[in-house]
């Protein structure tokens, strides 16, 4: 689907959105819907050539881009990201902290070092952006988006670290939602569900596990990353414009299904004591 179909492509003529990990998966996906419909894009990530290959594609929705390679554990080169944009594209009106890192582990054998590295990441490389663009935001009246993910309110194995930093990440954008309104800041999170094609997916389940993880989602597949475009285009737009503090889960219904597996274990327990029950009549005669 292409957004421009529903959102006039001049929604975000002169507004600059600034987003970190921008060049790659969801952010990019992002990325990618706000340039079409007329954004200006700054990227920041850790590697140039990731950064310049997404800067080309933006470029070709038609966008002026400004890229910047800059860990969000750093916050100095989070601030001079910031500076280089201001004067490439002018003051931001929309940071995405979409930056992350995971990977699976037993929480037995996570060292002290793995859980913080993503605490540091997720967490505080948010603080670190909103912090360091709170100033341009204040200026624009703007607006923050996290990424964040259904690790932050229900318990996945193999993810305490992840589990962690994401349900930080939403309590402190309810914090920043509450403390920048007065300056006109709104502040949401966006849960993507599983998002097809994404290094998350790579590194979070198997492919052959994935037939099985699609049937457990009410809508029946995965997401795409322009469904979690969309979400974010709307969240930043005028038609949000009394929406803050809060968290927008975009998953197909996928947390509903938690107790899936406990269901198909019940279905199959109920089907056993059908049959047993049936050979006991069949006995009986
Ligand atoms: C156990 C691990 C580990 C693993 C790293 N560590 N990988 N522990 N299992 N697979 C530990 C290391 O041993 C080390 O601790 C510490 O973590 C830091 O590791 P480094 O490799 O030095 O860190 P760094 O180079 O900064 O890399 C960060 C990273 C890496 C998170 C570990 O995977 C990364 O850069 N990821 C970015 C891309 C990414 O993950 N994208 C997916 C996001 S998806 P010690 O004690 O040995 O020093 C996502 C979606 C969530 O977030 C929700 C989906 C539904």
């Amino acid at each position: 689907m292409n957004i421009s179909s529903y959102f006039s492509s001049e929604l975000f003529k002169g507004k600059t959105v600034f987003i970190t990990g921008g060049g790659s998966g969801i952010n990019l996906g992002v990325a990618k819907n706000f340039a079409t419909l007329g954004a200006n894009i700054a990227i920041c990530g850790r590697t140039q050539a990731k950064l310049d290959s997404a800067a080309g594609e933006l470029r070709a929705l038609g966008a002026k881009v400004c890229v910047a390679v800059a860990d969000v554990r750093e916050m100095a080169a989070l601030e001079a990201a910031l500076a280089q944009t201001k004067a490439e594209l002018g003051s931001i009106d929309v940071l995405v902290c979409g930056a992350a890192g995971n990977f699976l582990v037993p929480a037995e054998q996570l060292s002290a070092n793995g859980f913080k590295t993503v605490i540091d990441i997720d967490l505080m490389g948010s603080f670190n952006a909103s912090r360091a663009a709170f100033s341009q935001l204040k200026e624009t009246r703007g607006s923050i988006i996290f990424i964040s993910a259904g690790q932050a309110y229900m318990p996945y194995a193999y993810q305490v670290h992840v589990a962690a930093a994401k349900a930080g990440i939403d309590m402190m954008m309810k914090n920043l939602a509450l403390e920048w309104g007065r300056y006109g800041i709104r502040c949401n999170s966006i849960v993507p569900g599983p998002i097809e094609g994404t290094e998350g997916m790579k590194r979070l389940s198997s492919p052959d596990a994935l037939a099985q993880l699609t049937a457990g989602i009410p809508l029946g597949r995965m997401g795409t990353v322009d469904e979690i475009g969309q979400v974010a285009v709307f969240l930043a737009s005028p038609l949000a414009s009394y929406v803050s503090g809060t968290v927008l889960v975009t998953d197909g219904g996928q947390n509903l299904a938690g107790s899936a597996l406990f269901n198909m274990g019940a279905e199959k327990m109920m089907n056993a004591a059908a049959a047993a029950a049936k050979n006991n009549t069949g006995s009986a005669r």
